[in-house]
């Protein structure tokens, strides 16, 4: 497995090492995946709002164009309304990533959740951020401004957007399994 942060650097790569086809068709996944991540959305509650102006700065250092559902300040607010207002602009397949923070980051990713298509995964650790990319080729990411500092949030972050989903058979028959149940 070969990794790449950018879309010309694997260009470069495929044409100085010329794989073949099949490895070629690997790669391209991965490459979709980065390609379609330079776009995302983003979305908070009153909880959320203050770590969430930092995840879009660091977003937005990364190249990455970040749309932000609100809230836009820290007035209290519904979090479900945040979190639908997102998960349907993903539904539509306007945006495939998409990220949600609440003070703890369970309200939200529970809403998120309820709607179809949305696997939200609440992370407080990287190696969860890896896995949940791995393994449930999860296309949102929920976590807590009240649980985790700025410093873990955008590791987590960036854990995240680079993993790659393994397309591996049986994670894939699982998520159908996810897909069957909504
Ligand atoms: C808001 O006070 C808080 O309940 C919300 O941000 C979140 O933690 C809910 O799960």
């Amino acid at each position: 497995v070969v990794g790449f942060s950018n879309c010309d650097e694997a260009l470069d790569w495929i044409e100085i090492n010329s794989p073949d086809v099949a490895f070629l068709d690997i790669n391209m996944r991965g490459i979709n995946g980065i390609a379609l991540a330079e776009k995302l959305i983003i979305g908070s509650d009153h909880g959320g709002f203050e770590l969430k102006k930092e995840v879009i700065a660091h977003l937005e250092k990364r190249g990455i164009e970040v749309t932000d559902v609100g809230t836009s300040s820290t007035e209290s607010c519904n979090y479900p309304d945040y979190a639908r207002a997102l998960c349907k602009r993903i539904q539509s397949g306007e945006f495939e990533r998409g990220i949600l923070v609440c003070g703890t980051g369970i309200g939200i990713s529970i809403a998120a959740n309820k709607v179809k298509g949305i696997r939200c995964a609440l992370c407080s650790d990287t190696f969860s951020a890896h896995a949940t990319r791995e393994h449930n080729d999860a296309n949102m990411l929920a976590f807590g401004a009240r649980v985790l500092g700025a410093g873990t949030a955008l590791k987590i972050v960036d854990t995240f957007l680079d993993t790659p989903f393994s397309n591996d058979e049986r994670h894939m028959r699982r998520i159908a399994k996810i897909e069957k149940g909504e």
